[in-house]
């Protein structure tokens, strides 16, 4: 099981790199590892840089089992139908809040066997691929918060 990374640390906040070389050995074995430990952490997804990894590649865990979204390509959200929902982040425990969503989202993607897959999401995947998304865009679900349901967010405030 990979450390997962907790707020504030500077990795959670930077733009990752494109994944180049899905069948190195090495890369093969650290998507092993994202799966395993977003299963045992209980989380919906995990994206790389919560593990430290500075790469466009995340796991989740919904609707339909896990899968490995790799360089995703989101080109159609609906914005003119959201959903309002509420979240958690494994670099967050113990925080919940509500945040507005686009309810239908549309992607390309690699998965782990370096194929070109497209699908439609909505619902719960829709927002957990969008809130992945964010993550290795160096966006968080607290920039996109409307209100905290469980915990607070002065926890995790940064220091200056
Ligand atoms: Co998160």
């Amino acid at each position: 099981m990979l450390e997962i990374i907790k707020y504030p640390s500077k990795i959670l906040r930077i733009k990752s790199r494109k994944v180049k070389n899905i069948f190195d050995s090495q890369f093969q074995k650290f998507i092993e590892d994202l799966k395993e430990t977003m299963i045992k952490a209980d989380g919906l997804g995990l994206a790389a840089n919560q593990v430290n990894k500075d790469l466009r590649i995340f796991a989740v865990n919904a609707q339909g089992g896990v899968k490995i979204i790799i360089n995703p390509f989101i080109y159609y959200k609906s914005l003119f139908n959201q959903e309002i929902g509420e979240e958690g982040c494994l670099s967050f425990p113990g925080l919940f809040g509500l945040v507005k969503r686009p309810k239908k989202i549309r992607l390309f993607y690699r998965d782990e066997n370096g194929r070109l897959n497209h699908i439609v999401a909505s619902g719960l995947l829709a927002r957990v691929i969008q809130h992945e998304t964010d993550h290795i865009n160096g966006v968080l679900f607290i920039d996109k918060m409307l209100k905290v349901t469980k915990g607070d967010l002065e926890d995790y405030a940064e220091k200056f």
